[in-house]
């Protein structure tokens, strides 16, 4: 594997090993004051990276393309930045909100970004 597929799939799983690892902390300590932030780290960071990677590595051209990178650091920087400010937000920490925000909105502009690269592919092949 190449391209952004291995950079996609190398970082759904270091978020499913920090949600899982979440998911754990708050089934020991009995507190699930966190749940909404393991749900995004394991479904927008684990599961929505992974399919993104695996939907490139089946399409070699598109997979080195300069709009695939682009697509990937847009993605991964605003899954990070969103679900360290819900770490936070749901800490009781109101003040990281913009960050919440901020990544939440990029992270709506890489799946649009997902969506040009992938309609205009396999409307094309
Ligand atoms: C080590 C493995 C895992 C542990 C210990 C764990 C633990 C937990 C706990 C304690 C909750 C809160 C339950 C509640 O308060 O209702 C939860 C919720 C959730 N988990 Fe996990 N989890 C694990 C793996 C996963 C995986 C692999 C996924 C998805 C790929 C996942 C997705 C979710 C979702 C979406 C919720 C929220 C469900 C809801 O809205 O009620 N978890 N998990
Ligand atoms: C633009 C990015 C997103 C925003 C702003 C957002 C926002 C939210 C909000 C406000 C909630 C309610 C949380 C609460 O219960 O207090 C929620 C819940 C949830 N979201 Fe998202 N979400 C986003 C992306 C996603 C994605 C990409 C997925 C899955 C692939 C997802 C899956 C879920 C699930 C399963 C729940 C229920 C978890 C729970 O019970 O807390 N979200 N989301």
């Amino acid at each position: 594997m190449q391209g952004v597929a291995r950079l996609f799939i190398t970082t759904a799983i270091l978020f499913a090993l920090a949600g899982m690892a979440l998911g754990l902390h708050m089934a020991i300590s009995g507190d699930h004051g966190q749940h909404p932030t393991h749900a995004h780290i394991m479904l927008a960071g684990w599961v929505s990276l992974a399919l993104m990677g695996l939907f490139y590595h089946h399409f070699p051209a598109l997979n080195l393309s300069v709009m695939a990178r682009v697509q990937f650091w847009v993605t991964a920087l605003s899954a990070v930045l969103m679900c360290v400010s819900l770490i936070f937000l749901y800490g009781g920490n109101p003040a990281v909100e913009p960050g919440a925000a901020i990544g939440s909105i990029g992270f709506l502009l890489g799946m649009l970004l997902f969506a040009y690269n992938v309609l205009g592919t396999i409307w094309r092949t």
